[in-house]
Formats: C-alpha cells, sequence, structure tokens
C-alpha cells in the first residue's frame, strides 16, 4: 500500500490535511446514502443549532496498521453507543449504526494512504461528528442533522508520548455538573475545559484535574482523559462519577487489569486527599492512550508517583504496553475488540 509522504513515527496531535471525509444529512426524517467530499469546509446556515444553541456531539476512534497488515478499528461498537447516547442527551437524531459504519468503512479506506504504516506507534484518528443544522433563533431542536466523518493520522495527545506528566488540581473550575452532559461527548464540555487546559499550560503542568462539583473532594478527571490510580497495595482505582465520561480506554484497561492480570479492580468515588496513598497514576483516553502521571499539585503541595515522578511505574507501564500489543495486532484479540476493515 503506497503511504503518504509524512514521518509518521514522528506525528503529533494535529490536524494535517488528508484525502477526504464523507457526509451524511438527514432531512425529512431520513438519512442520505452520505457522500465522499475533499473539501475541509463545511456550509451552515448561520442560524443553525449547532452553532448557537450546542446541538453538537462528536467521537474520537483510532485506526491501526496490524503486526500481519490488517486494518483495524479499535472497539467502534462503543463510539457507536456513546454518540447515540450524546445525541439522545441533547435531543438531536441519533446517527444509525449503519450509517455510522458505512462512514468508518468508506471514510478509511477513501484515506488509507494516511494509516500510519505499522511499527510507527501511531494512527489514524477518527472523528465522527453530529450537528444540529435547522434554522432557529429560539431555543429548539433540530429537525435536519449533518453526521460527518473525518480523519487524520496521529501520535500522542500529550507531548513526549509515554512520559510522565504533572497535573494540576483546578478546585475553583467545574467542566461539567453532575446532572448536566459531563457524561458524554457534547462540544460544549471542550469549551468549559479551555480555562484550565491554559491555566495548566501556562503555569507549567500539562493539564488540570477536575473534583466533583458537589463536594469538591472526589476526583473527576482530566479535560481530555480519564484519571487512573495505582494504590500502593496495587489495586487499580479510577473516579466514578456522574460527571466524567465513560472512556472505552478505561473500560478496556479495567477488563486488562482484571481478567489478564489478576488485579484488584475498583470503580468508586475517589477522594483527592487518597493521592498521598498512590504509588502509580496514569490518563486513558483515545488520543491519550496512557499517559503515565508523575505528579499532583493540589493545594501548592506536590505529589509524587513512581520513582520521584520521574519514571512510568511498572504497572501503568504493563498496562500501556498490553494496550499497545493488542491494537497492533501482536497478542491475541480474545474480546473481539478489534473492528477489520477492508480497504483493498
Ligand atoms: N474523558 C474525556 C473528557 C474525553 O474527551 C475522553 C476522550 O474521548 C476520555 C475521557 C477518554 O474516553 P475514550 O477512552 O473513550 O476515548
Ligand atoms: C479523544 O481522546 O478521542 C478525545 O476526543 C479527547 C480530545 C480532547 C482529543
Amino acid at each position: 500500500m503506497e503511504k503518504a509522504d509524512l514521518d509518521f513515527a514522528n506525528l503529533d496531535f494535529k490536524y494535517r490535511k488528508v484525502d477526504g471525509n464523507i457526509r451524511y444529512f438527514f432531512k425529512n426524517g431520513q438519512w442520505d446514502n452520505g457522500t465522499l467530499h475533499e473539501e475541509e469546509t463545511v456550509d451552515l446556515h448561520i442560524a443553525s443549532t449547532c452553532l448557537h444553541y450546542g446541538q453538537n456531539c462528536f467521537e474520537g476512534m483510532k485506526v491501526f496498521e496490524t503486526k500481519d497488515g490488517s486494518v483495524v478499528c479499535f472497539r467502534p461498537e462503543e463510539n457507536y453507543l456513546r454518540l447515540k447516547k450524546s445525541a439522545e442527551k441533547i435531543l438531536m437524531e441519533p446517527v444509525p449504526k449503519e450509517v455510522f459504519f458505512d462512514a468508518l468503512e468508506r471514510v478509511v479506506k477513501a484515506n488509507k494512504r494516511f494509516i500510519p504504516p505499522y511499527g510507527t506507534s501511531a494512527s489514524l484518528y477518527i472523528r465522527p461528528i453530529l450537528l444540529g443544522i435547522s434554522p432557529h433563533i429560539g431555543l429548539s431542536r433540530s429537525e435536519d442533522y449533518l453526521f460527518m466523518m473525518m480523519v487524520t493520522p496521529v501520535g500522542p495527545y500529550f507531548k513526549g508520548g509515554f512520559k510522565p506528566v504533572k497535573m494540576l488540581v483546578a478546585e475553583d473550575l467545574d467542566r461539567a455538573a453532575p446532572y448536566g452532559l459531563g457524561d458524554i461527548k457534547a462540544a460544549g464540555n471542550y469549551a468549559a475545559g479551555l480555562r484550565g487546559a491554559y491555566r495548566a499550560k501556562s503555569t507549567g503542568f500539562t493539564d488540570v484535574i477536575y473534583l466533583d462539583c458537589i463536594h469538591r473532594k472526589f476526583i473527576d478527571e482530566s479535560g481530555p482523559a480519564n484519571f487512573i490510580g495505582i494504590l500502593k497495595d496495587g489495586t487499580f482505582v479510577t473516579p466514578y462519577s456522574g460527571s466524567i465520561l465513560p472512556s472505552i480506554t478505561n473500560m478496556t484497561l479495567r477488563t486488562i487489569a482484571e481478567n489478564e492480570f489478576g488485579w484488584k479492580v475498583e470503580q468508586r468515588p475517589v477522594d483527592i486527599n487518597e493521592i498521598s496513598n498512590f504509588a502509580e497514576a496514569g490518563c486513558c483516553g483515545t488520543a491519550a492512550i496512557i499517559t503515565p502521571v508523575g505528579s499532583i499539585r493540589y493545594r501548592d503541595k506536590d505529589y509524587n508517583f513512581y520513582n520521584e515522578g520521574k519514571d512510568a511505574g511498572p504497572k501503568i507501564t504493563a498496562l500501556y504496553e498490553h494496550l499497545y500489543k493488542l491494537q497492533y495486532g501482536e497478542i491475541e484479540d480474545k474480546y473481539n475488540w478489534l473492528y477489520k476493515i477492508d480497504v483493498k
């Protein structure tokens, strides 16, 4: 397969122009058959509900070239289900499963030159986007929708890849409320997260960790990723909260930790004061993969994890390596997580 002229082994998480995207319209109560487009811009009515009232949700998935040369998407069924949940919660028209998978197959095939070769540790990032496009100036839901899938080849989200990052607890900022939209992938949640991300970056941190909005003491998540911790007794803990995104990577890691490694796994409210009892910590997500967290600053005190926060600990490393091998087809896909795409 002839590849695009890119330094695939050194990609960061940035948009790069590819060969095309795919778009489907829902009009008069039905979805069309979708068309591939080369252009990168979208024509929208100026009064579209996605522009004014945030009827806009999306997903993030990755496609990998495996050791045997196959092309696979990691757990897209889960992303399809989460997009459905997001759409329903903000009264949008859910995308039918056939449309979602038709889009995935066609857009990946149309951009096969951009699938990073096996061995480069990169992937093709897939972004499904659903927009309300009917013109309404009063607050109301759209009748018509646009579903698109764009792709772009990427490396790790956090600079440096699998290296410990420094997190800042932002006690005075919230990203999502308990009975709001934190558990879905609504675009507005990311606007709410920008202040935190900028504060972190401008003060020498990688990103922030949000606390729950009611008690302000339980860990929620980071802006772009879920949080995981390894207690000193080896237990894998991750927050349970109504205002965080149920991460597919986190769900995968819980299965690996419990079933493959035989570790104790707990998904429960995690008090921020428990960080003094952590041996290791990390962030996980499709873009973030697994990123070791070396230290957390909370109320002017730095809590360092494995080796003074300088290295990734053994358990976070084991999880990372197992996930890596699974996604690149180096070990058996015993849970059927890899969705094969025929790009010939
Ligand atoms: N939390 C937030 C806020 C996210 O945007 C993401 C990314 O999608 C995640 C967590 C990780 O979820 P997943 O592992 O499904 O990508
Ligand atoms: C993903 O991990 O796929 C996301 O959508 C998070 C985003 C902030 C890059």
